[in-house]
């Protein structure tokens, strides 16, 4: 349970007012309560949202317990709404509930406000838990049906494509050195290699686990990072890169850690229109339980981290939430496939990783990649 558990309580009799937060701290309940008498200060308080419960009197001079809970539902719809009375009949207990209350007490019986607290606040978890699970699943679908969709298509666009570079690499093998067409030719088969590369990629949707892993030194890894990742670099940005003391060691594939670091760095440039400075660094951290069910996959345990982060334009939260999705992109027409960070989350999950976002608006944008520690060195 939250602790302290911030609590609106509407009552406009400080005895009753006193009574209940007597009854709440006997059962140790720790709490922070704001005690408002009217409907102004109701709605100026509930407008903040900053809430775990409210407690409301049925009947006050200038308002009344309904009218509230009806201006709460409008407010905090999922806020858990506990209706006190001296006098509520049946059938205001009834139409109380009909209109979204969670529970109503009688005060001559308040032995029953503990149980009752408890049981909303569970049921306010189990809800959040249980929508948790159906974005999992609904995510988990979604990638398996847009799996089976790209895996039914890619194996007949494979090979479409082998022979347009086979037919294409033949006519360059007849045509003459000083062929004027030679250069076109050349075009075709880099492109269908492009193809085959992307087509390839798109396999990782289907759940093909395509990733070689052998021992790799994940801090060695970052500081050879440096010349590729320059290549992709303007100069007007600078690229940092600080390794932890202690030698990290993890079962990954070295060529698809290159390929994170590079898709990673590709986008933190294109934040950075006005320049800037791409930091990576590493580190050790041990992910609890908590973190692995929000995740809905792997184990928790010791992970090495890559940190990579820049000070660009940042994402607001719409953003953010949708950024690992295959094809979202903010770039614009001809200028993204929205496929670089689908790719790395499947990629990463595959090692039985992780990746996770920080970014703000303005305050630029830190991508953690979580690696299983193999083993830590000095
Ligand atoms: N470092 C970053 N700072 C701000 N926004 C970012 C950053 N990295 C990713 N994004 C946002 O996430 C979106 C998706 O990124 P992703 O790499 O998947 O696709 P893309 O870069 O748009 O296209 P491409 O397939 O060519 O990589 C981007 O369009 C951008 O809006
Ligand atoms: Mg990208």
């Amino acid at each position: 349970m939250k602790s302290p558990l911030r609590i609106l309580h509407l009552e406009d009799d400080p005895n009753d007012a006193e009574l209940v937060q007597a009854m709440l701290s006997s059962e140790c309940m720790v709490c922070d309560v704001t005690l408002v008498d009217n409907r102004a200060d109701f709605i100026s308080s509930i407008e903040t949202c900053g809430f775990d419960l409210i407690l409301a009197d049925y009947s006050l001079p200038s308002f009344d317990g309904l009218s509230a809970l009806e201006i709460a539902r409008g407010k905090c719809p999922d806020l858990p709404f506990i209706l006190i009375s001296g006098t509520l009949g049946e059938e205001l207990a009834i139409e109380s509930l009909k209109s979204g209350a969670t529970d109503y007490i009688l005060k001559d019986r308040l032995s029953r406000l503990v149980p009752a607290v408890n049981r909303a606040l569970r049921e306010i978890d189990e809800k959040a838990e249980r929508i948790r699970l159906e974005e999992q699943l609904f995510q988990a679908r979604k990638m398996e049906a847009i799996g089976r969709f790209v895996g039914g298509i890619v194996h007949d666009f494979s090979n479409v494509l082998m022979v347009i570079k086979g037919f294409a690499g033949m006519l360059e093998d007849k045509m003459g050195v000083d062929n004027k067409l030679k250069d076109m030719v050349k075009r075709i088969v880099s492109a269908s290699e492009t193809g085959s590369k992307l087509a390839q990629d798109l396999l990782l949707f289907g759940g093909k686990k395509t990733i070689k892993p052998t021992a790799v030194n994940l801090n060695q890894m970052v500081l050879g990072s440096v010349e590729f990742l320059s290549k992709v670099m303007r100069e007007n940005i600078g690229i940092k890169i600080v390794p932890s003391e202690e030698e990290l060691t993890v079962m990954a594939d070295a060529a698809q850690i290159e390929r994170i670091l590079m898709n990673l760095a590709t986008n933190a440039r294109d934040a950075m229109p006005d320049g800037g400075c791409l930091k990576i660094s590493t580190g050790q951290v041990a992910l609890d339980d908590d973190f692995v069910r929000a995740h809905g996959y792997g184990r928790a345990g010791a992970f090495a981290v890559i940190y990579v982060s820049d000070n660009g334009i940042g994402m607001d939260k719409e953003t953010r939430e949708k950024i690992f999705e295959p094809f979202f992109t903010t770039k614009g027409a001809g200028k993204g496939t929205g496929l670089g960070l689908s790719i790395i989350y499947e990629i990463i999950r595959q090692h039985d990783g992780y990746i996770v976002v920080q970014s703000e608006v303005g305050k630029g944008s830190t991508f953690n990649i979580y690696f299983p520690l193999e083993k830590v060195g000095r």
